[in-house]
């Protein structure tokens, strides 16, 4: 039989999130390792996470944002990519595969490990399986359980991770509302952020991901509003990946861009790598931030390393 493969316009037709109610913070952490609430608080921003009990999968967090996705939107999955650093198995079977399962969704299901850019490039992979009509609903998922790969000894990374999970559903649209991704890698820094195969914990070089992280927010954001003849003016949130309040204000500092521009949680999350994006976008929506019209670009870095970002118009 003929399958009809054109090319369609898409849009973000739906948002979810879910968030273990285990809250963790700074002053419980500071009985664990040598830290204080006044450093955590005056270096990265953040107060509190959230961590999931040991028993709590990625996929039963992942599992339970598309929930609260069907609830505001209900609907059928036909496509499922999961952006995530912690897999429930490694390699596989993919979170997605799980997912899948669960929702009984026939279509693709695949899992993309692209550390805290991961949602940033789930999108853009989402938006090209329905514009080339692969699927017509595909949920695109960032889901963490950080707190497993932590090093409770490592002051210096244990204090900066959360876990969460939240979903957006891509569908196909009338007139175009994804307008366009910026999606690139710097294979150079690929040991400056690593989960350790031997210890199975976090590494991380902090400066230096902290110089590529201003550098290449910047960029992305020039070159989005480049591409598509726009000034910083004509964009209404900027939601970046939610690593550290620092490397924000210094990114705004340095480009002249309004701190406010740029939407932050990360204060009560930390940094849930995949998903933060994700969460934040969930929460601007169900606290009406998010208006039809609005010009929105998501920022990602992280992980690769890897960055990239993506415009879209909120429906
Ligand atoms: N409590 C108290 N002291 C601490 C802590 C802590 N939790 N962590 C580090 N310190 C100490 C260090 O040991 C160091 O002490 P020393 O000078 O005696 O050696 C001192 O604080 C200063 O260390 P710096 O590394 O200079 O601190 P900085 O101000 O750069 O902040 C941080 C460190 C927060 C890690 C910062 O570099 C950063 O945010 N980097 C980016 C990290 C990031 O975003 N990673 C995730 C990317 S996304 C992904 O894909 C996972």
């Amino acid at each position: 039989m003929h399958h009809e493969r054109s090319f369609r316009h898409v849009q973000i037709t739906a948002v979810g999130s879910y968030l273990p109610p285990k809250v963790v913070t700074n002053d419980e952490l500071a009985s664990m390792v040598e830290t204080s609430d006044q450093w955590i608080t005056s270096h990265t921003g953040i107060r509190e996470r959230r961590w999931a009990d040991e028993g709590t999968t990625t996929s039963e967090l992942a599992y339970q944002a598309v929930l609260d996705l069907q609830r505001r939107h209900p609907c059928q999955i036909d496509g499922i990519i999961c952006a995530t650093a912690t897999p429930d198995h490694p390699g596989f079977p993919s979170v997605a595969s799980i997912l899948a399962e669960r929702l009984q969704s026939r279509g693709p299901a695949v899992d993309v490990a692209a550390g805290c850019t991961g949602f940033v490039y789930a999108l853009e992979m989402g938006r090209l399986m329905v514009a080339s009509a692969l699927a017509t609903s595909v949920l695109i998922i960032g889901a963490e359980k950080l707190s497993a790969v932590l090093d409770l000894e490592d002051r210096n990374t244990c204090v900066l991770f959360g876990d969460g999970a939240a979903a957006a559903l891509i569908e196909a649209s009338s007139e175009e509302l994804f307008l366009d991704s910026y999606i690139k890698s710097e294979g150079g820094g690929s040991r400056a952020l690593t989960i350790d195969p031997n210890s199975g914990v976090i590494t991380m070089e902090g400066r230096s991901v902290y110089t590529f992280a201003v550098r290449v927010i910047a960029e992305t954001i020039d070159a989005l509003l480049a591409r598509n003849g726009l000034s910083i003016g004509d964009i209404d949130w900027i939601v970046p990946h939610q690593a550290n309040l620092r490397i924000i204000a210094a990114c705004a500092k340095r480009y002249e861009i309004a701190e406010e521009k740029f939407y932050m949680n990360i204060d009560r999350y930390a940094n849930t790598s995949a998903a933060s994006i994700p969460i934040a976008l969930a929460e601007m929506e169900s606290t009406g931030l998010l208006k039809k019209g609005q010009r929105i670009m998501l920022v990602g870095f992280g992980a690769g390393l890897t960055y990239g970002g993506n415009l879209l118009i909120w429906r």
